[in-house]
């Protein structure tokens, strides 16, 4: 297994591996605890610092697994997060009001077995919060001790923007993070829209599906396995298996094959070299996926000019 590489996020002095882990579908949901743990276990073995969660993730459930097997592990070890907005039917269960991300960080820190989160994650915006609300909210559990980073996921810049300048206003904690979409097939949110703030105001990303839910691996090129992701949650096929994308991946092929890699490996590799992403956050079904993944470090020195020229023209 190639040595773990460690990067900055964005501009704060923390330090992510640059292959993270995630307990979405998998962990608490579509595997057992045998092989969550084993999973979880080979990808810090590997070096991976950066645990990714979310109230959401199987009610709740993943966070219970993963807390789990992380109790074990020296806490300072482990960067470990959650992610507030879906929280159950109740009408504060949900959202990014005050009530809700106070409540939220403490039940995940229960289920979590830990008692602070180094990154917490409003996962959506929340048209019913007024942002600086979320701003305050997020800055007292900061003070409090409870959370040392707090960012966003798939907020747009303008949000982003809003949030920076009510931080500034009233000297509150500004956002460390954005939580993208981004792979081969999903990129104008990231290299368009985060670009900026990326660059002026040191935003890290910690990016998510890097495989497009696994299609990216070629694991779809003849059909839909049963035992794959799109073979058991099957309300994600018609997101993820759009017009002509198996083809493209298929085209993909004869690239990884030069490169003496898997098609994962190559995607993978893609989305880590990018200086604007600072964690890719890897996810896995079974412990063979995560020896696969990590070890497109390798591939990431691999990807010249030349190949990413090919590559783009194989997606054009
Ligand atoms: N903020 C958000 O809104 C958001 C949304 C989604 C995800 N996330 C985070 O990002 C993490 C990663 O996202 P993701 O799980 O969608 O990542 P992904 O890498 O796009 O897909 C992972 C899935 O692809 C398959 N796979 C992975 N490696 C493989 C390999 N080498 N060969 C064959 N199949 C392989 C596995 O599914 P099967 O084996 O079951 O097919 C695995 O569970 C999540 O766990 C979560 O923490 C965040």
């Amino acid at each position: 297994m190639p040595e773990m590489t460690y990067k900055r996020l964005g501009g704060s002095g923390l330090k992510l591996s640059t292959f993270s882990i995630g307990s979405w579908v998998t962990f608490g949901g579509q595997q057992d605890m045998d092989t969550s743990k084993k999973c979880l276990l080979a990808a810090f073995e590997a070096g991976v610092n950066f645990f990714d969660n979310a109230e959401a993730y199987a009610g709740g459930q993943a966070e219970v697994v993963v807390g789990e097997v992380l109790k074990d592990l020296k806490r300072s070890d482990l960067v470990i997060s959650s992610k507030v907005f879906w929280g159950g039917e109740g009408p504060n269960d949900v959202g990014l009001n005050r009530k809700h991300v106070t409540e939220a960080c403490h039940a995940a820190l229960k289920r979590l077995q830990t008692d602070y989160l180094d990154l917490y994650f409003c996962h959506r915006p929340d048209p019913d919060t007024p942002i600086l609300e979320t701003v305050r909210a997020m800055h007292t559990l900061i003070q409090q001790g409870k959370v040392l980073y707090w960012g966003t996921s798939e907020w747009t810049p303008e949000q982003l923007t809003t949030a920076f300048e009510l931080a500034d206003k009233y000297n509150l904690e500004p956002p460390t993070m954005e939580q993208p979409q981004y792979n081969l097939f999903h990129r104008d949110n990231v290299e368009k829209g985060l670009a900026k703030l990326v660059q002026e105001r040191g935003l890290g990303t910690t990016i998510w599906s890097p495989l497009s839910s696994g299609l990216l691996t070629g694991k779809y090129d003849e059909g839909i396995p049963t035992d794959s992701r799109l073979g058991q949650v099957e309300w994600l096929q018609e997101l993820v298996l759009l017009e002509g994308r198996v083809e493209k991946v298929k085209a993909l092929k004869s690239i990884s094959d030069d490169l003496g890699c898997t098609r994962a490996q190559l995607a993978l590799a893609w989305a880590a070299g990018h200086a604007h992403v600072s964690t890719v956050i890897t996810g896995a079904s079974r412990v063979s996926q995560v020896h696969e993944n990590l070890a497109a470090l390798d591939v990431i020195p691999k990807l010249t000019p030349e190949i990413r020229t090919a590559i783009e023209a194989t997606l054009a």
